[in-house]
């Protein structure tokens, strides 16, 4: 899914890593700029979902949909469709023209609004990548982990990056027994938690 990335798609990651690069060297405040993953975090999440059984895929945090055309390419290779949340205006605007730019519409769902409140509403999760404010995190997994279907992972971003404010979540996962859990050192950290 890696070897022949669609002209559309890779102009559009370009860019966006572009603008996120300017973001983080000019002191943009932090809820403007995209805080987007690094494209090896990318990689990584693609492959997760593509290895996950059969289920609904979310993404909790699309910001302008960067992290959402690696996992685009994951479906467009195994058939599958993904769900993404967001909860800014203004990054709901950015992320519709990635969507639209990257071609990616067919299998994108983006649902605007507090992914907290809508969480619940899917039974069989096989694959979700969390990437919101870390201060719903915890609200998230204790809404996902019940609808992961046996087998089904969430991975979540920056668990080494923000590793003391993720403490106590950090905590509750690695001694829940419906999961087994590792932090996979790669970009930012991420969580990575299968169903058992
Ligand atoms: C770190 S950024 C996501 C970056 C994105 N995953 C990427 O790599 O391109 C976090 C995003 O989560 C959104 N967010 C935070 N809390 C949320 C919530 N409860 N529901 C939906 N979106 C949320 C923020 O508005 C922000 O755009």
């Amino acid at each position: 899914m890696f070897h022949s990335i669609r002209p559309a798609i890779l102009d559009r990651m370009r860019f966006l890593e572009e603008i996120d690069r300017r973001d983080r060297a000019d002191g943009t405040p932090r809820l403007a700029r995209l805080r987007q993953i690094p494209p090896e975090t990318g990689r990584f999440i693609a492959l997760l979902a593509a290895a996950s059984p059969a289920g609904s895929w979310l993404e909790i945090g699309t910001s302008a949909g960067y992290s959402t055309m690696w996992l685009a390419l994951a479906c467009e290779q195994t058939g599958r469709t993904l769900t993404t949340f967001e909860l800014l205006p203004e990054k709901i605007l950015l992320a519709r023209e990635t969507i639209r730019l990257a071609g990616i519409e067919g299998v994108v769902d983006l649902v605007e609004g507090d992914a907290r409140e809508c969480l619940r509403g899917y039974p069989r999760v096989a694959f979700c990548f969390l990437d919101a404010e870390k201060e719903v995190y915890g609200d998230c997994y204790d809404a996902v982990v019940p609808n992961l279907a046996p087998g089904g992972i969430l991975a979540a971003d920056n668990a080494v990056s923000h590793e003391a404010a993720l403490q106590p979540m950090l905590e509750k996962v690695m001694a829940d027994a419906r999961m087994d859990s590792v932090i996979v050192p790669i970009g930012k950290g991420v969580l990575l938690s299968r169903k058992r």
